[in-house]
């Protein structure tokens, strides 16, 4: 046994203060920091703890199903991985650790276009699981200004057996993230890079790569509409206006996100928009959230209040600092077990019955 597998771990936050002893200052701030003052950080993290449960009782929960749909996909939980860039950065075997252990978990891996392994060689570790498991892997693409790198991302991602793309939105330009400006942290140690770049072929002596996309309309949706089979999610919906409109854009599905504080700072917490969005979007796509999720009864509380599925961040770098895939293995088993062991406590029998009345209201 590993010295850090035999400390123990009481959740997911522990992992992070476990992660903080093995990694470098300038690693951890990149990873755990945000936007300026870090408002939006901390408002994810203190608005589930103001959100109060209202269990029944004696409803019978021996069991306790989590499975849920998603674009007519039954899936074993609604715990999915948020993408993270630079996944090296926190173990040497980086992505290829956390798809391993996405597979297991049966949970959704969204794959960041920031990766420090190739997203063909992630997608060939999944498949070549040894249980005969099918990986569940979404792509994350920022819109590139170059029309035909961006072509050329979604054509790898289709010939890779991606099986949703997930477009970021909410960054048209690089957030402010005051402590990285501190740590003068601002490009990858040697020996890592973006390796989704380093295979493109390029007309010029310089190389593309990754871009933010300040020119970004609802008309590049429709283009990639247009040149694309694969469901699109829209990463970073926070009003119901646009909602609405990513619907209006033949967008399959919205993930409800601030990018985990990183971006602009004093957003709110993604929980305290979730209810505008899900009357908005009145269950004709699905609503995906993430930021600050870190306890089963916080699932609990986003499904509640319209969410069919969340994503964890941060918790997934922790745990592969910790111990890589295992620590991975173990942050999502930890979250589904927590997950089981509220809704028990809840009187929740399956994913159904967990709606709006399981809240003191707040609204
Ligand atoms: C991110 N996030 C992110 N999002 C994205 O669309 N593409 C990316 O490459 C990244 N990279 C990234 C790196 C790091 C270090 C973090 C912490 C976050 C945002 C991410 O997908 C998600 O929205 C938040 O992490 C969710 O919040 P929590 O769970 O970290 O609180
Ligand atoms: C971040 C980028 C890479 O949040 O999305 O650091």
């Amino acid at each position: 046994m590993s010295n850090s597998s035999a400390i123990k771990l009481a959740g997911l936050r522990d992992f992070e203060s476990a992660a903080c002893t093995k990694l470098s200052r300038e690693i951890y701030d990149y990873f755990s920091g945000g936007a300026n003052n870090e408002i939006t950080i901390s408002e994810n993290d203190r608005a589930y703890d103001r959100i109060k449960l209202r269990p029944r009782i004696l409803q019978g929960v021996r069991e306790r199903d989590t499975s849920v749909m998603i674009l007519e996909e039954s899936l074993s939980t609604p715990i999915c991985i948020a993408p993270t860039a630079f996944h090296c950065l926190a173990h040497k075997e980086g992505e290829l650790a956390t798809v391993k252990a996405a597979v297991k978990a049966n949970a959704i891996m969204m794959v960041s276009m920031a990766s420090t392994v190739a997203m063909e060689e992630i997608a060939l570790v999944a498949k070549n699981n040894s249980e005969g498991l099918t990986p569940k892997l979404w792509f994350q693409l920022y819109i590139q200004p170059d029309r035909e790198l961006t072509k050329l991302f979604v054509k790898r991602a289709e010939d890779a057996e991606y099986s949703a793309l997930v477009v970021t939105v909410d960054s048209p330009v690089f957030g402010m993230r005051d402590r990285d400006i501190r740590n003068n942290f601002h490009e990858l140690p040697d020996g890592l890079s973006l390796k989704n770049f380093d295979s493109i072929k390029s007309n010029s002596s310089v190389r593309p790569t990754l871009e933010f996309n300040s020119g970004l309309t609802w008309k590049d949706i429709d283009w990639l509409r247009s040149i694309t089979k694969l469901p699109i999610f829209i990463k970073g919906v926070l009003c119901g206006e646009d909602a609405q409109l990513a619907i209006q854009h033949g967008v399959d599905g919205i993930i409800v996100s601030n990018h985990g504080g990183r971006q602009l700072d004093t957003l709110p917490a993604t929980i305290d928009v979730l209810p505008e969005i899900a009357n908005a979007v009145e269950h004709k796509i699905p609503i995906i959230i993430d930021g600050g999720i870190r306890r089963g009864t916080d699932v609990v509380k986003a499904l509640a209040l319209g969410a069919d599925a969340i994503a964890v961040g941060r918790p997934i770098l922790w745990g592969l600092a910790v111990n890589g895939e295992q620590g991975v293995c173990t942050v999502l088993k930890m979250l589904q077990e927590e997950l089981t062991l509220a809704m028990a406590l809840c009187n929740c029998s399956s994913i159904k019955e967990i709606k709006k009345s399981l809240l003191y209201s707040i609204l």
